[in-house]
């Protein structure tokens, strides 16, 4: 592992660097060799193109997210801000005492999200980052989409659940008090939440 690589995954590595001496990040895609160089090239172009897409969108509605500084779509690469702090995971597993603010915190943001038309796909405490003046911030909008509807969100929130069901079992009521301050805030939180139940209904069937 390189020194200044901070995350590897599926799709993507990601490294420090400086972008105009700030702290940065830098998210690359780097080529797949079991695909077909062609489809590779497209697929890396449209992924790092939603990514950037859905990112700006989502700081647009309020929502903190890192600062685009760079694309190079042919390298599939994002200049990102470096959001200094500590994953939402990390924060729950240490500071269980915390749940209460930090879960109502999460609700607030997803409820910006949602509001603003734009879903994450992948809602993880993993991909929530409190910054060091104590702002929720959201990473990883690869699998997001912006002008979507209320089955988007639905799953959003579902996938949540499910996190929050496998990281965080220990912490009593965390999810639902999500819930409360996403209700709160969210216009359609009503119609959302019987999208959660039609999706968990499907699913028993299926
Ligand atoms: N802007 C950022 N600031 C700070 N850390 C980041 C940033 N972007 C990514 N990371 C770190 O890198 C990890 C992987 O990045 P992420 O965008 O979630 O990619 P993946 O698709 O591999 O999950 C994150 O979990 C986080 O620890
Ligand atoms: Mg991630």
């Amino acid at each position: 592992m390189e020194s200044n690589e901070i995350g590897r995954g599926a799709e993507a590595t990601v490294y420090r660097t400086t972008y105009r001496n700030r702290n940065a990040v830098v998210k690359h895609r780097e080529p797949k060799g079991y695909r077909h160089p062609d489809l590779d090239r497209h697929l890396r172009i449209a992924r790092t193109k939603t990514e950037v897409r859905v990112m700006i969108d989502a700081r647009a509605a309020g929502v903190r997210s890192p600062v685009v500084y760079d694309v190079d779509l042919e390298d599939g690469s994002i200049t990102m801000e470096y959001l200094k702090g500590t994953s939402v995971k990390d924060a729950l597993d240490e500071h269980p005492e915390d749940a209460d603010v930090i879960c109502t915190m999460i609700g607030q943001m997803i409820a910006k999200l949602h509001n603003g038309k734009i879903c994450h796909g992948d809602l993880t405490t993993s991909n929530m980052i409190i910054d060091e003046h104590g702002n929720m911030c959201l990473i990883d909008f690869s699998l997001g989409d912006t002008r979507i509807g209320l089955e988007e969100m639905g799953v959003d929130i579902r996938l949540l659940e499910r996190a929050f069901t496998s990281a965080h079992s220990t912490i009593e009521g965390a999810f639902h008090n999500v819930i409360e301050a996403y209700s709160k805030d969210m216009k359609q939180s009503k119609q959302v939440l019987a999208k959660v139940e039609e999706i968990k209904g499907r699913a028993r069937y299926t």
